[in-house]
């Protein structure tokens, strides 16, 4: 009993490792560092309801960011193939470019089609070559060097940690939203600036 009771102690402390603590908060940063609201969301670069959802969310950010706080989290799901290294040159362009991330999202969500139509026929040496030419295209980084970090143990980690972060919250799909930390799964089917500008019309008026 006591020997099964400090297995289970160990596997316990072992478990509670498993999510490790982000060097800074995960995601990326929008908007003021104090504000009443902030909004995070939680992408996937292959999912399409994520595609159809994101320039809503940011025209409504970019007409409120004198209070709104948006946090862009990346959340590849295993159920979309690639969608892993697609998230690691994620991490690459905002290590070396982070100026250009939005555009970066931006493109994969408007060639997202172009790529996910394919993934079937495609190796990770095909897919990893896509990736790179797309994340070159939409940032001006080199394909070499793009491929390089698809490769490269520090982004595959950071990859890893914002996956994991994500899993910790619970994030069961994408798009997901927390505000203010809570998940509101209302948000989900939003695809407009009205849609958002009635989300928080019933919150700020207590509904
Ligand atoms: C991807 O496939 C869908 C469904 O077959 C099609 O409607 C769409 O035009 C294709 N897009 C591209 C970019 O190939
Ligand atoms: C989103 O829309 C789908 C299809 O209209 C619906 O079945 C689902 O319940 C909606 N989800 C939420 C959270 O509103
Ligand atoms: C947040 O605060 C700002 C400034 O005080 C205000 O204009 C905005 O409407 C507030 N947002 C919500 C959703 O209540």
């Amino acid at each position: 009993m006591k020997i099964l009771l400090g297995v289970l102690v160990l596997s316990l402390a072992s478990a509670i490792q498993v999510v490790p603590i982000p060097k800074y908060y995960d995601g990326y940063y929008l908007g003021p560092a104090h504000s009443n609201y902030t909004l995070e969301t939680f992408i996937d670069l292959l999912c399409p309801k994520s595609a159809a959802a994101f320039p809503a969310l940011i025209q409504y950010y970019t007409q409120n960011q004198h209070w709104l706080e948006l946090i862009i989290h990346q959340s590849p799901m295993s159920y979309n193939t690639f969608s892993f290294p697609v998230s690691q040159a994620g991490k690459f362009v905002l290590e070396k470019k982070s100026e250009r991330y939005l555009d970066w999202v931006y493109y994969w969500f408007q060639h997202q089609q172009s790529f996910t139509n394919n993934t079937a026929s495609y190796d990770f040496y095909t897919a990893n070559n896509k990736i790179a030419q797309f994340t070159s295209q939409s940032t001006g980084l080199p394909i070499n060097q793009v491929t390089q970090a698809l490769s490269n143990q520090d982004f595959n980690t950071k990859a890893r940690v914002s996956w994991k972060f994500g899993a910790s919250r619970n994030i069961p799909g994408t798009p997901s939203y927390l505000l203010n930390g809570v998940w509101v799964p209302d948000a989900y089917n939003i695809t407009t600036v009205a849609g958002w500008t009635s989300f928080f019309q019933a919150i700020s008026s207590g509904n």
